[in-house]
């Protein structure tokens, strides 16, 4: 069975699921190492969910929620499950879990972003009930 759960501390497996899992998803970012693993799982406003199955690390993705003057707002970030475990629900009970936390906390919305080539990704939040918004995506790599 597939559970999906909060990262909380920092073990071999994590560091080890994060150097399986990161180039899945980037190629321009290394995966965290154990330090950085750390301040993740630390941090009050990211929280990081894992996916497992009989112990092993099938994706992960990163709920990341904060307050400003017009309320409680949450992002989904880095979301990446294993090639090897793709088309079996892994990516949407992740995020089921990270839209049913982000409520529970208050988030009035939860935005996320997605390349038109990442299909899959867009089919899945599409069939969760992600709309896209009619505004302009900046970045600043300072
Ligand atoms: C996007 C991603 C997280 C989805 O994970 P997942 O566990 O396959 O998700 P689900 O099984 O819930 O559904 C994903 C959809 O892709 C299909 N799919 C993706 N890979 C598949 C595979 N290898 N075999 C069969 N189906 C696959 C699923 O059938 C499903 O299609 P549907 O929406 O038409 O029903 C995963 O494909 C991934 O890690 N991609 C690379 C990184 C990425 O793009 N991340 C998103 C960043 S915005």
């Amino acid at each position: 069975m597939i559970e999906i759960r909060e990262a909380t501390e920092v073990d071999d497996a994590l560091v080890e699921a994060m150097v399986r899992l990161v180039p899945q998803l980037s190629n321009s970012n290394p995966a965290p190492d154990r330090g950085e693993l750390c301040a993740l799982v630390d941090s009050d406003a990211s929280i990081l969910l894992v996916a497992e199955e009989h112990g092993a690390v099938l994706g992960m993705m990163t709920l990341v929620v904060f307050r400003i003057p017009t309320g409680v707002r949450a992002w989904i970030e880095d979301v990446v499950v294993d090639e090897e475990a793709r088309g079996r629900g892994v990516g949407e009970a992740l995020n089921r879990a990270a839209i049913q936390r982000a409520s529970e906390v208050g988030a009035t919305t939860i935005d996320l972003t997605s390349r038109p080539s990442r299909e899959a990704a867009n089919r899945l939040y599409s069939r969760l009930g992600f709309e896209e918004r009619d505004t302009n995506v900046y970045r600043l790599k300072p």
